[in-house]
């Protein structure tokens, strides 16, 4: 039997909720699957932060290093200003622990109602590699004369040759291994980010000769934008830098039918990963009962095939396409026609 160790942040707003129906899930699919699962909660959020001023500490972080994996609500408050929850857990966690990859997969499932007219059920199938620890996110930057009529403010991006070279040979890597159209898009913007996206072109192109299966191919961020709309049956997988991967997977996740279904992975290969939906804590919704919990059960089957679990992973996809084609009127908080639990009960009983 296969243990695993599992760290659960359910963090602030909605978090919680979906969290509660993503393991309530796990944990049928380990049981069905002979897995035994351990999880962990902890505390890190808003309302910690309210009343103790805790944000992550050091030994906190260093214990999430020896967790088998992470798994993720959301982060932000609407009474802590916007940043100091967001840097302080979750992009400190992604860059301490160095979860360099954040693999976004955009999937039209069968019943969902894609804001695209005459758009069919596997027309939007791809998945976006954002690179996740450098580019505009590093916090690189400052003031000059903050506050005078002469303010300077400076936010640079950072790319380093091996930051950008283990993002692309992941990107190549997955994309063979998805062994779908074998199409690996840049995405970039080489004709006015001329050094960054020079780096990041020139690298892409000398490790395309290693991966001779691969077809390369290029688009400007802002074209991207325009074919993730007229033609997205035409990407396989993108691979882009931080903010525009960021940018392009809330339009991805609008595509695949809301924030409802759209889960991603903070992943570092050769360590632990993280795994969250990235709708975000949607204040509005919390404590309702009407959030969907379906994009926080999917980071839960991203979760188990990063583990290794193959079956157990696709016995939670195939139970989320089900719920998704036969049991809701729509992905979106509120007009589900059922509750946030009776989805996570949907979900669990198809396993
Ligand atoms: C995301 C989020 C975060 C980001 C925010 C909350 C810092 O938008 O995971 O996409 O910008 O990366
Ligand atoms: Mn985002």
């Amino acid at each position: 039997m296969s243990n695993y160790d599992i760290a659960v942040i359910p963090g602030d707003g909605t978090g919680p909720e979906v969290i509660a129906e993503g393991i309530k899930v796990l944990k049928k699919a380990a049981q069905k699957f002979d897995l035994n699962i351990d999880f962990t909660e902890y505390d890190f959020g808003g309302d910690r932060y309210l009343q103790t001023g805790e944000i992550l500490s050091k030994s906190e972080i260093e214990e999430m290093k020896t967790k088998d994996a992470i798994y993720l609500g959301a982060i932000g408050h609407p009474d802590v200003k916007p940043g100091v929850l967001e840097k302080g857990i979750l992009l400190k966690l992604r860059f301490e622990l160095d979860l360099y990859i954040n693999l976004r997969p955009i999937t039209l499932y069968e019943g969902v109602e894609s804001p695209l007219k005459n758009t069919e059920p596997g027309a939007i199938d791809f998945v976006v590699v954002r690179e996740n620890t450098e580019g505009l996110y590093t916090g690189s930057g400052g003031f000059l004369k903050k506050g005078t009529p002469d303010e300077v403010a400076v936010q640079e991006s950072i790319n380093t040759r091996k930051g950008v070279e283990r993002c692309l040979r992941y990107a190549f890597e997955y994309c063979r291994r998805r062994d779908k159209e074998k199409m690996l898009t840049l995405c970039g913007k080489t004709n006015v980010l001329t050094y960054a996206f020079d780096l990041w072109e020139r690298t892409f192109n000398e490790l395309a000769s290693e991966y001779p299966g691969v077809t390369t191919d290029y688009a400007h961020v802002d074209a991207t934008t325009m074919w993730m709309i007229k033609n997205p049956e035409y990407f396989d997988v993108i691979v882009t830098d931080n903010m525009f991967g960021d940018i392009i997977t809330d339009l991805g996740a609008v595509l695949q039918g809301g924030m409802g279904i759209a889960a991603g992975g903070n992943i570092n290969p050769e360590g632990v990963s993280m795994f969250e939906p990235i709708g975000g804590s949607a204040p509005k919704y919390t404590g309702q009962g009407t959030i969907n919990p379906l994009a926080a059960i999917a980071a839960g089957h991203m979760m188990l095939s990063e583990l290794g679990e193959t079956e157990a992973a696709a016995a939670v996809k195939e139970a989320v396409k089900k719920v998704v084609k036969e049991d809701l009127k729509s992905l979106s908080a509120g007009k589900m026609g059922c509750s946030t639990s009776e989805v996570g009960d949907l979900v669990k009983d198809y396993i």
